[in-house]
């Protein structure tokens, strides 16, 4: 185990963060480090800000006050230059993760090439061919989205958001709405490109199982708090949380703390059996 003064620099860096609408403050100066190659989850129950800071993480909204790097570059003050380095480093696919009906599999892949670079054609087409083929979906490229699984959705999603050859992706929820079967294959595909490629993850999820297949490090959000609750390797928070409300969550005593009007609430039960035993291990 890496013990924390021979870390290697984070690669992400939020410091003192509040997050606010309208003056409404969602997270209350918060801070956390990712580090390289982590796949680094974030989890809490429907409303607690998940979704919003993955967007202040990318820089798509701006903090209230605090401070948000990636690697070295300042996420909140970037501009010009700056910021299109910082927007070439992440690749992210949001929770409605939609791609382009009327374009091809392989089209919706070519987009941030065709955005981003100047490459010629063939060039563009082979990357997105390579992408593709690093999701599984060789053969599909064809393909328009409503002649696709759910599941091959995601992943062309992801070979979009890897277009660029990003060192972190950033995945909002990717398992919303996947049978148990597809959800598994989907966190394999992560560790996979994140074991091989030596891509850092930031994934939104309420997943238990999930959380336990594919995290190092998890943060928990809370409504309440609005901050983090619990910060730590899945199985240490189980094992060894202070928190005892986290420490059910993470052995599934009780249930997750979702309402029932969460999108995925009615179904949460189904995956108990998908990795069963891995959280009891
Ligand atoms: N663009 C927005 N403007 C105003 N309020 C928002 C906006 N986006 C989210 N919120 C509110 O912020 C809170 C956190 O939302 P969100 O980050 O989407 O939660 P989560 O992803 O954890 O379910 C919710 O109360 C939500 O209604
Ligand atoms: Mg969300």
């Amino acid at each position: 185990m890496i013990k924390a003064n021979d870390r290697p620099a984070a690669i992400i860096t939020v410091e003192d963060m509040t997050a606010a609408y309208e003056g409404e403050v969602i997270l209350d100066r918060i801070s956390f480090q990712v580090f390289p190659g982590e796949v680094f989850i974030i989890l809490g129950g429907s409303g607690c800000g998940k979704s919003t800071l993955l967007k202040h993480m990318i820089g798509l909204y701006k903090p209230a006050s605090g401070r948000i790097l990636i690697g070295d570059l300042d996420v909140v003050t970037a501009q010009g230059e700056e910021r299109l380095r910082i927007l070439r480093r992440i690749g992210v696919m949001y929770q409605a993760g939609a791609l382009f009906g009327s374009m091809t599999v392989l089209e919706n892949v070519r987009l941030p090439l065709e955005e981003f670079t100047g490459l010629p054609s063939e060039a563009m087409d082979m990357i997105a061919r390579m992408k593709l083929s690093l999701v599984g979906l060789t053969g599909f490229e064809d393909h328009l989205p409503s002649e696709i699984s759910g599941g091959m959705k995601k992943r062309a999603a992801i070979a979009r958001a890897m277009a660029l050859d990003p060192e972190i992706m950033f995945l909002d929820e990717p398992s919303a709405g996947l049978d148990p079967i597809t959800s598994a294959e989907l966190d394999q595909l992560i560790l996979n490109l994140a074991g091989n490629l030596n891509m850092t993850f930031v994934v939104v999820t309420h997943e238990l199982p999930s959380i336990y297949a594919i995290a190092d490090r998890v943060i928990m959000l809370d409504k309440n708090v609005k901050g983090i609750v619990a910060e730590g390797r899945p199985q240490d928070l189980r094992d060894q949380s202070d928190n005892e409300w986290v420490r059910r969550f993470f052995n599934r005593e009780a249930e997750p703390p979702r309402k029932s009007s969460d999108e995925t609430g009615p179904e949460k039960d189904r995956s108990v059996g998908r990795t069963g035993g891995e959280w009891t291990a």
